[in-house]
């Protein structure tokens, strides 16, 4: 079979979470271009089962998981706040592990969550902040619409060099 017909994507139950995060812990250390590191991710599995049931409640945020094999390959996010004047922006997040990275599984991901994100009654712009040198997410980002609307310098410190970042914007 091949991968696009055996990957489901959907959204996390209680049960997932112990599996979201140790996910998110490893893929911390397979990349740098994570805003966390190995073993960095803020949330333990108490507070991660509290997450998905108060995303589930929001209307304006969301969790999809991308599973294959009955394992987790990766996770795209949006969060939103509920202040009134705000809560039409959502954050995008996105992360898929590297055994399965260029295959198009971040683009589905997008592709739902900008779907999830028209249908839901309240967001009307998605937003998210990349490395200006992660060319595959700007390229990715890009290809769904999003522009770069600014840059905000020395924002990542990585072993003693400084990087940047692009904040990228979609009005849907
Ligand atoms: C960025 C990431 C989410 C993309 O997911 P993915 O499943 O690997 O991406 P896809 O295979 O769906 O999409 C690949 C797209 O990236 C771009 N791309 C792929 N290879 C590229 C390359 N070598 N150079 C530039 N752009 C490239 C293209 O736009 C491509 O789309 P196309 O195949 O339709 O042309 C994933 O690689 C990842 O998790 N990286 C590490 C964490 C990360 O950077 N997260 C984003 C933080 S902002």
């Amino acid at each position: 079979m091949n991968l696009k017909d055996k990957v489901v994507y959907r959204k996390p139950v209680l049960e997932d979470a112990e599996e979201i995060v140790a996910f998110y812990n490893r893929v911390g250390g397979e990349t740098t271009y994570l805003s966390f590191t190995e073993d960095e991710y803020p949330l333990d599995v108490e507070a991660q089962k509290a997450n998905i049931i108060s995303t589930e409640q929001q209307p304006n945020s969301v969790m999809l998981l991308a599973v294959a094999d009955d394992q987790i390959i990766g996770i795209g996010t949006i969060t939103s706040g509920n202040k009134i004047k705000a809560r039409h922006c959502g954050e995008l997040g996105i992360v898929v592990t590297e055994n399965y990275q260029g295959q198009g599984i971040g683009s589905e991901l997008i592709r739902q969550l900008l779907e999830w994100s028209k249908s839901n009654g309240v967001t009307t712009k998605v937003q998210l902040d990349t490395r200006t040198d992660n060319q595959m997410a700007v390229e990715l980002y890009k290809k769904f619409g999003f522009q770069i609307e600014g840059e905000l310098k020395n924002t990542t410190l990585i072993d003693g060099e400084y990087y940047h970042l692009y904040v990228m914007g979609l009005m849907l």
